[in-house]
């Protein structure tokens, strides 16, 4: 992770008008910025510290953060909700926004707008392949914490119908000392309704549910949930399962482990579809088998759970509150389960089952379960 992090010059501005995001009021700020994090396709992301400009005199100032600081363009063709939906999300599983406000640019004379969240380390990219270079997995017991944070991630945006629609691993922030998981890059995230269309060249190629790749426009949250199998998957092989090379074939990629869509696929995700159908099996064996064969490596009630996610009609795609319920987790409840962060032999206390009443309250009749030791 650490290469991505350039260091730059030192940037320092004072702002007369910083949003405080949990009170809504407005302060003048001043604003360090020491370090690039990330360059996305839409902004950058730095690190940075604020402090509150109007309490100089009286020696009480005193830097906040490190913050991640996102800047976009404040207009452009393309609609983003993304301070919309971070302005009112609360989980912690979820980047959490702190700070917000608008800024011209020196250099192109453009407003841009500047979200200022919680700073975590790395994310799921890069711990991905922090294993792979040394051909190793992300070790089990991590997984298992990091999938179960965002399958309840994922619980409480579906439960208010938003869906993140850009799931993969590159916007997953990660804690690797703590275990932390949180879903950020709310850039495409939207809040659907039903009945009401939406774009489907949305989210990235490899996490692309198989309905968004063939053009169906009334999809649910569920898209999500196949991006949710995609990213464990990778977490199992070290790389992306579904690799296409152009959009239409990254249906025969997901064909390949899942065989034919079948016809009723096309049908109900949009029947006015007609690109390929790949309805030749591509592999002689069952589906089971072939995914035995893919996740060797992999334990059983893992193979389990993908099979459950991993499947065309997302109406029969698990929901979150089924995967949270899932075996794979069971481990989770026991006192007995240790997570010793890398490089460390101190286990750390996690705290993955301190759920809110609206969390128990989506969770409804699997609660019990979930709960139960
Ligand atoms: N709150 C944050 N803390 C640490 N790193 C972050 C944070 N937000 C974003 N990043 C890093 O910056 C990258 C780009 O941010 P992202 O929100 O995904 O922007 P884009 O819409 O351009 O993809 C992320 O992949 C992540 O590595
Ligand atoms: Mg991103």
């Amino acid at each position: 992770m650490s290469h991505l992090k350039t260091q730059g010059p030192i940037k320092e501005y004072l702002l007369d008008q910083v949003v405080d995001n949990s009170t809504g009021k407005v302060n003048s700020m001043v604003v360090r910025e020491y370090k690039r994090i990330g360059e996305g396709a839409f902004g950058t992301v730095v690190e940075a510290v604020l402090r509150r400009a109007d309490k100089i005199e009286d020696g009480s100032e005193e830097w906040l953060g490190p913050f991640a600081i996102k800047r976009v363009p404040a207009q452009t063709e393309y609609k983003s909700r993304e301070l919309e939906l971070l302005r009112v999300v609360n989980h912690p599983n979820i980047v959490s926004l702190r700070f917000f406000f608008d800024k011209r640019s020196s250099a192109d004379g453009q407003v841009y707008q500047n979200l200022v969240m919680e700073c975590l380390p790395s994310n799921l990219q890069n711990e991905i392949k922090y294993y792979r270079q040394s051909k190793y997995t992300i070790p089990y017991p991590h997984m298992k914490t990091y999938i179960f944070q965002l399958a309840r991630a994922m619980l409480y945006l579906h439960g208010f119908g938003i869906s993140h629609r850009d799931i993969k691993p590159s916007n997953i922030l990660v804690d690797p000392a703590t275990v932390t998981l949180k879903i950020c890059d709310f850039g495409s995230a939207k809040k659907l309704e039903p009945n009401q269309p939406s774009v489907s060249y949305i989210c990235s190629r490899y996490y692309r549910a198989p309905e968004l790749i063939v053009g169906c426009s009334l999809y649910t949250t569920k898209i999500d949930i196949w991006g949710l199998g995609c990213v464990i998957a990778e977490m199992f092989l070290g790389k992306p399962i579904f690799q296409g090379e152009t959009p239409e074939s990254q249906l025969k990629e997901i064909a390949k482990l899942l065989g034919p869509p079948p016809k009723v696929f096309f049908f109900k995700s949009n029947p006015l579809y007609r690109g390929s159908m790949y309805s030749n099996k591509l592999f002689a064996c069952s589906i089971e088998e072939r995914f035995r064969q893919i996740f060797s490596n992999s334990p059983p009630d893992a193979i389990d759970l993908l099979m459950k996610i991993l499947v065309y009609d997302p109406e029969k795609r698990a929901s979150p509150r089924r995967v949270l319920c899932h075996p794979f987790f069971h481990e989770l409840k026991s006192e007995n389960f240790k997570v010793y962060p890398r490089g460390s032999s101190e286990a750390i206390a996690l705290n993955l089952f301190n759920f809110s009443n609206y969390e128990l309250e989506l969770l409804g009749s699997l609660k019990d379960e979930l709960l139960s030791s």
